[in-house]
């Protein structure tokens, strides 16, 4: 073997191959195409990346091991890995750089790609006052002695029902305030936002308006998806930040931008991208998993699927157009980031 090389063995994927001397353990890694968290950047401060230097002859795989073999240990490492881990052969997979043949273990925290996020909500008490409240009014069909508009119609009847005035309407539930209406026979649920504007209207009575909370976060973004009208947290997904790949902290995206012309303008789409599809994750997650239609001999063209209900579950089936309400929160930069504002 080339003397300038030295052979890398990652556990548990088994991945191995020869690496030029003097690299570290998360550079290794990448060559290997082993995913170790490497959250600061490898700049020794998040201590997201430790690993274990395995001491022994593997017979099985044909390499003498050691702590030996990789470069000296470095004080920045004290902070992670208490004397007793030391003593194990524990080391941050960005301190400690390839010396001679190792096998190295990655611990399940130092995963990357392991189960993305798990912030469950957590249970508080909380006074129910949603931003969108639904209201259920029935109102008289016009005449031609009383022949008043559709929009002054419902408003004078909210009036009326629960006092709300000077209401306004968004443009996309003015377009189907009229079908609604005759839909409904003229009774119909609106939903209002902040008891001042009608963001949609549904023919007949409505129980239920969803909407979700979504933390946006540098690293991973979580979004809880809630019953406006029971405050039940009816599901949780979450997926990495996609911005992650220019850099894992605040200061790498904002440097990102700095130094890359379109910088902003790249990450801000993909945040948005990302909650698009943490959005759509969430309403799939409404309906029946689907599976395969096994083909007939000799039977070929395009799969089909269908869908396969988990036995006693109740499915929602939500569309976009049920989720009424979001509500975002995140840290400064990522504020700036999502709305394309220098950061
Ligand atoms: S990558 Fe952050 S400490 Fe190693």
């Amino acid at each position: 073997m080339d003397s300038d090389k030295a052979v890398v063995i990652f556990q548990p994927s088994g991945r191995r191959g020869e690496v030029p001397k003097g690299i570290n353990l998360i550079e290794a890694s990448r060559l290997l195409g082993v995913d170790i968290e490497a959250l600061c950047g490898e700049k020794k401060v998040c201590g997201k990346c430790i690993v274990r230097v395995e001491e022994g002859h593997f017979e099985k795989y044909g390499i003498t091991s050691s702590m030996s073999h990789v470069s000296e240990w470095l004080e920045e490492e004290e902070k992670f890995i208490n004397p007793e881990r030391r003593e194990k052969g524990f080391r941050l997979g960005c301190v400690a750089k390839v010396q001679g043949d190792v096998l190295i273990f990655v611990p399940e925290e130092s995963r990357a790609g392991k189960q993305v996020v798990s912030k469950a909500a957590r249970d508080i008490h909380i006074d129910h006052d949603p931003a969108v409240k639904l209201y259920y009014v029935q109102l008289d069909a016009p005449t031609f002695e009383e022949p008043t508009a559709d929009f002054e119609r419902i408003c004078r009847g909210l009036e009326r029902d629960y006092g709300l005035r000077n209401l306004t309407i968004d443009i996309v539930a003015l377009r189907t305030l009229p079908v609604a209406l005759r839909e409904g026979d003229w009774k119909v649920t609106v939903s209002v936002w902040n008891d001042r504007e009608i963001i949609r209207i549904r023919p007949g009575k409505a129980e239920h308006a969803y909407g979700l909370a979504i933390d946006v976060g540098t690293t991973t973004v979580a979004a809880y998806f809630c019953d406006l009208t029971t405050m039940e947290v009816v599901d949780t997904v979450s997926m990495m930040n996609p911005q992650c790949k220019y850099g894992e902290d605040v200061m790498a995206r904002i440097t990102f931008h700095m130094t890359t012309p379109d910088g902003l303008k790249r990450m801000s789409d993909d945040i948005i991208e990302g909650l698009n599809d943490l959005i759509k994750q969430a309403l799939a997650n409404t309906y029946p998993p689907k599976k395969k239609v096994k083909k007939k001999k000799g039977e070929d063209g395009p799969d089909e699927f269908v869908e396969a209900p988990v036995e006693g579950k109740t499915y929602l089936r939500l569309t976009n157009e049920d989720i009424e309400d979001i509500t975002i929160g995140l840290n400064t930069a990522m504020h700036h980031i999502l709305l394309g504002l220098n950061p």
